[in-house]
């Protein structure tokens, strides 16, 4: 099979204060510090594989505009493969205008500008690409319908599949889970998607199985700090524990996950080993600022590893 990754998914350019708290509605308040980098959850996800020395493919799309041509620079310097991302000539390269509080905790603006044109006929011009693929990974931030098309044309070609349903989206096109082979939430979204509220580890497991009742082959529900809740169609749910890392910025822990285990899954590690590798390389990018940027790169990892006081990494 196929070590190829194939991210479907969304460009954004993160525009970061970092503050002592939240402002108020009305209110003006001081940051400490700003960081403009490349974001989105797909961009994200596909630079958290490709620093674990995957081959990686984007589809995406931004904006004929000086924050598209960063990103695109950005990506490539990343080791992604930008062959696949176009240029629109009616939308802008979309944004997000990111608070980070005092606790590393984040709130989020985001336009999504050129990713909307993420439709069909994305799919329809990069299906060499897409079958080409032995995982491919998308999430929420483009339409539901490119999704879709894109699902079902990797399933077509026995491409395994892994969604990230992020963020929440209450509309979610249930056809798409019979599609994938892994999908993993975090608590909302466990939540909008079945409809149980999620409040600990055994609400999580009840959604797990919920949304394995539809269709997905392995569940994976991160609860943060809580650890992992994960089901497949062939074992029992369990939770799978993760590092507590003191929080400079949570922004993109999830998508580093998620791009770790498809960079795992892809190099064909048994799921629930990439999970647990890629939770503690998740829980390793909240330490340092930014999303792509805080992500840990190979050389990192070694060097980490062979640090006599770190705890082996993966
Ligand atoms: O998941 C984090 C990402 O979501 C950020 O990079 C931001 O672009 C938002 O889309
Ligand atoms: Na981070």
């Amino acid at each position: 099979k196929s070590s190829k990754i194939v991210v479907f998914g969304s460009v954004v350019q993160d525009l970061i204060s970092y503050t002592d708290r939240f402002p108020k509605p009305g209110e003006s308040i001081r940051g400490n510090a700003f960081f403009a980098g490349s974001g989105g959850k797909g961009a994200n996800q596909a630079v958290a594989s490709a620093k674990l020395g995957a081959d990686v493919h984007l589809i995406a799309k931004v904006g004929d505009d000086m924050f598209g041509e960063m990103n695109l620079k950005n990506l490539t310097k990343e080791g992604v493969n930008v062959d696949a991302v176009t240029k629109s000539e009616n939308s802008q390269t979309a944004t997000a205008t990111i608070t980070v509080d005092g606790e590393g905790e984040n709130s989020i603006v985001v336009f999504l500008g050129a990713n909307m044109e993420m439709t069909a006929d994305v799919v329809e011009k990069n299906k060499e690409l897409i079958s080409s693929a032995g995982v491919v990974v998308a999430q929420s931030e483009v339409p539901r319908e490119g999704n879709y098309e894109m699902f079902q044309y990797a399933k077509e070609h026995n491409v395994t599949t892994i969604l990230n349903p992020a963020p929440a989206d209450p509309k979610i096109d249930k056809r798409t889970f019979s599609l994938i082979d892994i999908i993993c939430t975090n608590e909302n979204e466990a939540e909008m998607i079945t409809g149980i509220k999620q409040k600990d580890v055994e609400t999580a497991k009840k959604a797990a199985e919920a949304m394995l009742e539809f269709g997905c082959k392995i569940v994976i529900i991160t609860l943060g700090s809580k650890g992992i809740v994960t089901v497949s169609q062939d074992t029992p749910v369990e939770v799978i524990p993760v590092n507590k890392t003191k929080a400079v910025d949570t922004t993109g822990a999830g998508d580093c996950f998620v791009g770790s285990l498809a960079a795992f899954i892809a190099r064909g590690i048994e799921w629930r080993e990439a999970i647990k590798c890629a939770a503690n390389l998740a829980s390793l990018s909240v330490t340092r600022k930014g999303t792509q940027a805080s992500y840990w790169n190979l050389e990192e990892i070694q060097m980490a590893s062979t640090s006599a006081n770190t705890d082996t990494v993966i």
